[in-house]
């Protein structure tokens, strides 16, 4: 998704490009999540059928994917499809499916030599067999880069992960290995499918609406939220560079009264 064919964009050859003059480097968020909504009612706007709203939002993913790396923001995360998404027509759950799986394989060269590492959280084992061997190729050959973590969201839920985080900690009480005592926020976050990445200090949402829907529940406690009326397929460069900038004039507090930095802790 990233990348250009002339350039030598190699994991040690990644260099960072010029930031917007009125961004502050040091204080970009290191992880940015995204909730890409509106992809339908764009499309409904432009007289197109819903599915070129879904195909609009992959091009200016690819966008944002490379954006994110040339700007050094350590982690992109961002919610391709939700554990409720399956309730849509059944017509359209299959088109996301399909255009997830070309998706990453038309686009895997770029991001690998980009040195993008590739993760996928969710209950990924019930997805298509031909997406899910894409998504373990693709985690693979990304694996040992050291560029941007772009993490897809599929088949997730807020709720469903914290879940699974409980019978994994439970199965290892049960098994003798840990003690309910030792059980704090850092291990609960450790048992998370997140449990490769910081907390994100942004969470982005497209298209208007007021809602975390089930995403990122622990996650975000004390995330900043930015949502745009800009519908996720009209997302460029210029509407990424006004969400870090209003992030960038906020004050993070983490429930204190002053704080010395814009970026997220751990619990
Ligand atoms: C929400 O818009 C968007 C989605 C459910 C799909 C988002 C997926 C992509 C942009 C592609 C991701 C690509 C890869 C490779 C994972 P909506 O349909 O809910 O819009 P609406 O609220 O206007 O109906």
């Amino acid at each position: 998704m990233v990348g250009s064919g002339e350039q030598d964009m190699s994991a040690e050859s990644v260099t960072l490009s010029a930031l917007p003059p009125e961004l502050d480097r040091e204080r970009l968020p290191q992880h940015v999540a995204v909730i890409m909504d509106g992809n339908g009612r764009w499309a409904r706007g432009q007289g197109l059928p819903r599915t070129m709203g879904h195909q609009r939002g992959v091009d200016v993913l690819k966008d944002l994917v490379r954006q994110c790396g040339e700007w050094g923001i350590d982690a992109l995360t961002v919610y391709a499809f939700s554990t409720e998404n399956w309730s849509r027509p059944e017509d359209e759950v299959s088109f996301l499916m399909v255009l997830f799986e070309r998706a990453l394989r038309r686009e895997l060269r770029n991001m690998v030599e980009a040195g993008v590492q590739l993760r996928f959280v969710g209950r990924l084992d019930v997805l298509p067999q031909r997406l899910q061997d894409e998504i373990a190729l693709s985690v693979e050959q990304s694996r040992q880069n050291t560029g941007l973590k772009f993490t897809i969201a599929t088949n997730y839920g807020g709720r469903q992960e914290i879940v699974d985080a409980c019978r994994a900690i439970a199965d290892r009480v049960k098994a003798g290995t840990l003690e309910p005592d030792d059980i704090d926020r850092e291990l609960f976050a450790r048992h998370l499918y997140t449990n490769h990445l910081s907390d994100p200090d942004l969470v982005i949402r497209t298209s208007g609406e007021m809602r975390i829907s089930n995403f990122l529940l622990w996650q975000m406690a004390y995330a900043e939220l930015y949502v745009t009326e800009t519908p996720w397929p009209e997302f460029d460069r210029e509407a990424f560079r006004v969400a870090l900038y209003e992030y960038q004039s906020r004050k993070r507090r983490f429930g204190g009264l002053n704080s010395d930095s814009t970026r997220s802790r751990r619990p």
